[in-house]
Order: C-alpha cells, then structure tokens, then sequence
C-alpha cells in the first residue's frame, strides 16, 4: 500500500521531528495533540529548522511555505480518519498509547497501519488495542529526527509482511533508512546503548571522572559526536528512566537499572534540555555541568 496521507500522535520532541520529514517529503500530514500549546511548541521548532535550512540556502522560501501547508494540527481524532498511516509519539506509557489505539480503531478504517514509536515497549502489547495486529508494527525513529537517517522497523508476531513492505517503502520515501528489528524491548540500537548510557552515569557517581571528562573521552577516544552524559541531557533524563525501567523489567538485568543518582535526578525536576538543567545547566550562554554535589 503506497502511503499518501499521516497521522501523527503528539507533537513533542520526536512527534515534531517525525511530522517534519513527512511534510518535507509532501506528504499531506496531521498532527493529533491534547492541547494547542503544544502543537503551536513543536510546529514552531519546526518553523525555526526550516527557517534555518532557508538562511543557509538548502531551501528555498517558497519550499519553506509548501512544507508548512503540508502540516496540519489537531485536537480531535476523527481529523486522522482519512490517513494511510498513523504513527504515534505521546509518553512512553502503555496505558496512555492503548487509550489512543483504542479510540482510533473506532474511527480509521481497516487499512490504516499504525506504527508506534515506542523505545522500549513490547510493541505487541499494543496490537489488541488496535483491533488490527496485522496492521501494527514499530518504527523506532532517532532523535533529532530530521538529522538521524535510522529507523527501526519492528516486526511483532503478528505483523504482516505487507505492513513491513509498505512501511520500507514509506521510510525511504522521508529519506530514511531503515532496518529491521523483532519485537524485544529495546530493539538493536537501545539494547546496546542504554547499558552503555547507564554505565557512564554510574562513573560519575563513583566519582571516577567529571562530567565533562567522561564526554571528552568519548567524543575524542571513539568519535562519538557527543559524549553520553550530554546524550542523556538530549534525550531527556524522565524519557531515559522511563525506559531504562521497562527495560529492567523486561530483562530483570543489573544493566539496565537505573543508577540512583538518576532516579535522584529526575526527582529533582532535572530533565535535562527540555527543563533547562540535567547533567549540564543551560541558563547561560554555553552548557556547564551542574553541580550535583558528587
Ligand atoms: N526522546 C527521544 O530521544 C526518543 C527517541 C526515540 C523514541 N522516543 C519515543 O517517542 C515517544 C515520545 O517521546 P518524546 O521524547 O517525543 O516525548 P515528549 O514528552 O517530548 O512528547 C510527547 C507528546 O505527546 C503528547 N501527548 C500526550 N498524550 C497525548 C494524547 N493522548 N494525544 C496526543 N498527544 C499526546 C504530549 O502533550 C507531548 O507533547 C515515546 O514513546 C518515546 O519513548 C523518544
């Protein structure tokens, strides 16, 4: 099935991100947020990367504007009726995601795939939800969407060959690559990374090095682009723990436990980016790492 028309559940971090590269592609798309602040929050960011992109030339002002009269907002569901595919982005909370699947598959029709961009999620927990497990798979974006060229397709025990096919096809179209992974929490590139992420957090809370060091030596020994304390700031320490629990709980294994200076972190209200201060504060005019009394 060629895909024409998208859906977008949330229009946070990765939400935004993914309705971009599918307008930038033409593709007609609609974004479904509980409240309009948010829409007006992420079509803005997306404002300012196409703004930037024209300021260097990539693009050209009218390009600019036939991007944006490709997106759309809304706050009611029956807006995504008429969509080939819907790919979902809200809070990696089952509960959450079902209570959209579920009101969904009242108001789509039979041929419409839904693709969740859970990070560590089983996906097919969510395949009752949607009355259609055949037309339901993962498609596991990385963050800054519209810069990392990966997606994971994900493939449950239940998901058609066509599905996959058809949503192959779609990524390349947004200029993506993508590859596929089984339905296992954390997919590849999670499986490998958070134990990697959880490690470098337990250093500094060992006190073996500093916050920047810990980067540096990442960046300089393995020429990361960003060391992993900086990484985790960018990901968002509440979106972090969140999946290093599920994870956890999938594996029942010491590695993907969240280390206590991070549950303490998060307890604080240290979201990193999003909140102005995680591993590094933000306030100024350059990142400092914050003293977190280590
Ligand atoms: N942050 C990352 O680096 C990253 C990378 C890959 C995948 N993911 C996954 O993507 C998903 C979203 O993460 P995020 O970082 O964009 O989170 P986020 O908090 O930035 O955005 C989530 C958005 O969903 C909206 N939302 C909540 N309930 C909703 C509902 N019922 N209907 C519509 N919108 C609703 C919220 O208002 C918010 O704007 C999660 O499943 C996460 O695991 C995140």
């Amino acid at each position: 099935m060629s895909i024409e028309k998208v859906g977008v559940l949330g229009c946070g971090l990765m939400g935004s991100g993914i309705a971009q590269v599918c307008a930038q592609a033409g593709l007609k798309t609609m974004v479904k947020e509980i409240d309009q602040k948010f829409i007006d929050k992420g079509f803005g960011v997306i404002n300012k990367n196409l703004q930037r992109a024209a300021d260097k030339g990539k693009i050209t002002g009218e390009k600019k504007d036939e991007i944006l009269s490709n997106l759309k907002g809304t706050l009611e569901f029956e807006d995504l009726k008429d969509c080939d595919l819907i790919i979902e982005a809200v809070p990696e909370l089952l509960d959450v995601k079902n209570g959209m699947y579920s009101t969904l598959a009242g108001i789509c029709p039979e041929k419409t795939i839904f693709a969740s961009n859970t990070s560590s999620l089983t996906v097919v927990a969510m395949a009752a939800a949607t009355g259609r497990p055949d037309r339901l798979c993962g498609m596991h974006f990385f963050n800054p969407v519209p810069m990392m060229r990966l997606v994971e397709v994900v493939k449950t025990i239940a998901t058609s060959q066509e599905t996959i096919d058809s949503c192959f096809e779609f990524c390349r179209k947004i200029g993506k690559s993508p590859i596929l992974a089984k339905d296992r929490s954390g997919f590849i590139v999670n499986r490998l990374l958070i134990p990697y992420m959880l490690d470098a957090i337990t250093v500094l809370e060992e006190g073996l090095a500093s916050t920047e060091d810990i980067d540096k030596g990442i960046m300089l020994g393995l020429n990361h682009p960003m060391g992993p304390l900086t990484l985790a700031d960018f990901v968002g320490l509440d979106t972090f723990i969140e999946v290093c629990d599920i994870m956890f709980n999938e594996f029942h294994e010491k590695r993907f436990s969240a280390p206590p200076l991070l549950k303490k972190m998060v307890l604080a209200g240290y979201y990193g980016r999003k909140s102005g201060k995680g591993f590094y504060d933000y306030s100024g005019e350059k990142p400092v790492p914050t003293d977190l009394g280590i």
